[in-house]
């Protein structure tokens, strides 16, 4: 019966890390798949996470179940982190999740089920979100959100596109450093949108995958704490892939906003029904590490800045990037007003074949980059390579 399936090709994305891996070529460049890089090129353990696994090592006593909804303590932490005092007096029901990806999908299946049918996304997003909504039974709706030619957010579009959103339907947005393109809504524009979504009836889902890489923790959960204050319900799928480092560990979770206590607890319990029947129980490892640095102050402030580091290393790499850019390309000084690891470059598939073939510089078809994924010292050299072509 196997014979009925079609090869399905490769993610494309995913497929990248292969094909960066199998090329030999001496002083190779991947601005690939979304992984932080440190100077030597390596996707470094954060001191805390160490720890924290070493602690786990020797103080851990079982590794029994977890539950479907994983650890109250780590959903509690990680909300905390995620929306600081405001996000404690609100109804939430939290989920642990495998990883934003399984955030997003629990999500999902959970406005399936409640009649949602439509979700509007902005254009471009995660090329998997897409892939994950429709997966789920959801039909997927677009709002421009950026303009790629000339590196801006297109707000006012966004902004008439929703206008044509009908009430229960859902809105993804991003928290902060938008993947793939860097760019930035402003305060004044998180708070027109809100007050949008909260006047249209619209379900926000926001994504946040990337905290701690745009303009600091505190700083990249201000949006969602306007968009909080102004709805009454609203969905959140947060991963800790990249701000704990913790990529294969597949840690995240969903949060659910809701108008009582009461709704929480039965959006809490759907959550948890739907992970039953599809991956049971999350993982708990990551998740253990998060709750115990979380749960530890000198932990915390170790990892915190550990991650100041990293967002300080890319903040930079990406300002010479731009000033190197701008040389020929204007509209690229752009490129560092912009946040998080990604910015998404006006590049036709055959340009970012030629950097492939020639080069050796990996990035996805769409002309997206990992900044990230730069050594300070390969800057000038690939910034030649991009006025080259
Ligand atoms: C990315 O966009 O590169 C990351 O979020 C990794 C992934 O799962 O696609």
């Amino acid at each position: 019966m196997f014979d009925t399936l079609a090869r399905q090709s490769d993610d494309p994305l995913l497929a990248l890390i292969g094909l960066y891996r199998a090329d030999a070529r001496p002083g190779k460049v991947d601005l690939g798949v979304g992984v932080y890089r440190d100077e030597q090129g390596g996707t470094p353990i954060f001191r805390a996470v160490k720890e924290a696994e070493r602690r786990l090592l020797e103080g851990q006593t079982t590794k029994s179940y977890v539950g479907p909804e994983g650890d109250p303590v780590f959903l509690e932490r990680l909300w905390d982190l995620t929306t600081g005092p405001a996000g404690r007096s609100l109804a939430t029901a939290g989920v642990q999740t495998p990883g934003g990806s399984g955030a997003v999908r629990l999500a999902a299946d959970l406005l399936v089920r409640m009649g949602v049918k439509k979700i509007w996304l902005g254009v471009p997003t995660w090329p998997n979100h897409a892939a994950i909504f429709k997966a789920a039974g959801l039909e997927v709706v677009t709002y421009p959100f950026f303009d790629v030619p000339s590196q801006t957010v297109l707000f006012d579009g966004m902004m008439e596109a929703l206008q044509g959103a009908r009430a229960g339907d859902a809105v993804l947005l991003h928290a902060s450093c938008h993947n793939p393109t860097g760019g930035v809504l402003s305060p004044e524009h998180w708070a027109a949108v809100s007050k949008l979504i909260a006047e249209r009836s619209l379900l926000p889902l926001v994504d946040s995958a990337y905290q701690g890489f745009g303009k600091g923790l505190e700083a990249d959960s201000e949006g969602l704490r306007t968009l909080l204050a102004a709805v009454p319900e609203a969905l959140v799928a947060v991963s800790c892939s990249k701000n704990f480092g913790l990529y294969r560990e597949r840690t995240g979770a969903v949060f659910a906003i809701a108008a009582s206590k009461q709704a929480a607890d039965a959006v809490r319990t759907n959550l948890a029904g739907l992970a039953r029947t599809s991956y049971s129980m999350p993982p708990d490892h990551g998740a253990a590490i998060v709750s115990t640095i979380l749960g530890d102050a000198a932990l915390t402030a170790d990892w915190m800045a550990e991650l100041e580091t990293m967002r300080g290393r890319v903040a930079s790499i990406r300002e010479r990037l731009a000033a190197g850019l701008a040389r020929r390309w204007q509209v690229m000084t752009a490129i560092a007003g912009q946040e998080g690891m990604f910015s998404l470059l006006p590049l036709e598939e055959a340009d970012v074949m030629r950097l492939r073939a020639e080069h050796a510089i990996y990035m996805p078809a769409s002309g997206r980059i990992n900044i990230a994924g730069l050594k300070s010292a390969e800057v000038d050299a690939v910034v030649e390579k991009f006025l080259s072509l």
